[in-house]
């Protein structure tokens, strides 16, 4: 436990769920963007929200309402503390909506602000549930592919998101990411609802193989068994209708030298899995001159895989 400070500023990144094959079981961290929270103590009793930025007036200021207040709230009451107030300050700096876990990003800021705040008692895989349970006040699902990467950093593999029995997988030095958000909404019931409730065995069968692909790629650094197991049978062919020019930014990004494309989260970011930096940016342009065709509005984002997750800005 370290010493207990006046006032923290943590950083969430944002992240890619899924990443192809592993839906609600596999997901990376990446670099930007990503939401920062506040906490500081106050000599009111309680968790307050003072200040919420960049959400459009969109986000609720009751604490058991809130993304980062419910997580923050559930692991104070874990941690039965009872002491001085604290307020929080929410600052998104990243889309809702955009398939780049947002409502994620805030849940783990806002447990780990506070974790910070009283000293670390909790190490961040401790803060997991309670961010966990921030997030799924947002949405109803409990999947850790967002909150786990924006906590942990790296590659996360989810066993069972029940028992969240989650692990770590190496990544190779040289993997990066491009990923691209359109500026359209897509609501991740609305695209959960979208999927069938059972699948053919054929696909589940192909889904396993390229998980497992995935997988040992990752562990033996081979970037050709990446790139051909980056593909999801699944999700992909359902969703990929709620993302204008999905076909032809896929097809770009391979052109350019990817190794892989797919839908970022429940969408509609797209990501590309590349080799190198220089590869991930043309990938990225590629993908970008697709949506611009069709002046669609969009931000890129180019990434190695962010092994750090959430952490310290600054604290005083
Ligand atoms: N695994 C989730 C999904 C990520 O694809 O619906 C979005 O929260």
């Amino acid at each position: 436990m370290n010493q207990p400070v006046q006032e923290v500023r943590v950083f969430a990144p944002a992240t890619v769920a899924n990443v192809a094959c592993g839906y609600d079981v596999l997901g990376f961290a990446i670099d930007a963007p990503g939401d920062e929270v506040v906490a500081r103590w106050s000599d009111e009793p309680g968790l307050k929200i003072t200040a919420i930025t960049g959400d459009d007036g969109k986000l609720p200021w009751e604490v058991e309402k809130n993304t980062a207040g419910v997580a923050a709230l559930d692991l104070l009451k874990h941690l039965g503390h009872q002491g001085r107030g604290i307020e929080m300050e929410i600052h998104k700096k990243m889309p809702f909506g955009s398939g780049l876990g947002s409502s994620a990003a805030s849940a783990v800021a806002g447990a780990y602000a506070v974790n910070c705040l009283l000293g670390e008692p909790l190490t961040k895989k401790q803060v997991l549930p309670f961010a966990m349970a921030g997030e799924a006040s947002a949405d109803g699902a409990w999947h850790a592919d967002n909150v786990g990467p924006s906590l942990l950093g790296g590659m996360i593999f989810i066993r069972d998101n029940d028992q969240l029995d989650i692990t770590s997988l190496p990544v190779p030095h040289n993997l990066w990411a491009a990923v691209v958000y359109p500026e359209i909404e897509v609501l991740t019931k609305v695209a959960r609802d979208i999927l069938p409730k059972s699948i053919p065995l054929e696909q589940v069968t192909q889904q396993v193989g390229n998980l497992g692909g995935l997988i040992c790629g990752l562990m033996q650094e081979n970037y050709g068994l990446i790139g051909r197991s980056i593909k999801d049978v699944i999700a992909e062919p359902y969703r990929q209708k709620l993302i204008p020019e999905f076909y032809q930014a896929k097809q770009a990004a391979l052109a350019a030298g990817a190794l892989g494309f797919s839908i970022s989260g429940a969408g509609p970011s797209v990501f590309a899995l590349c080799e190198g930096e220089m590869i991930a940016q043309q990938a990225g342009q590629a993908i970008s001159k697709v949506f611009a065709s069709i002046n669609l509005t969009h931000e890129v984002y180019t990434s190695s895989i962010n092994l750090t997750g959430v952490h310290v800005v600054e604290s005083v």
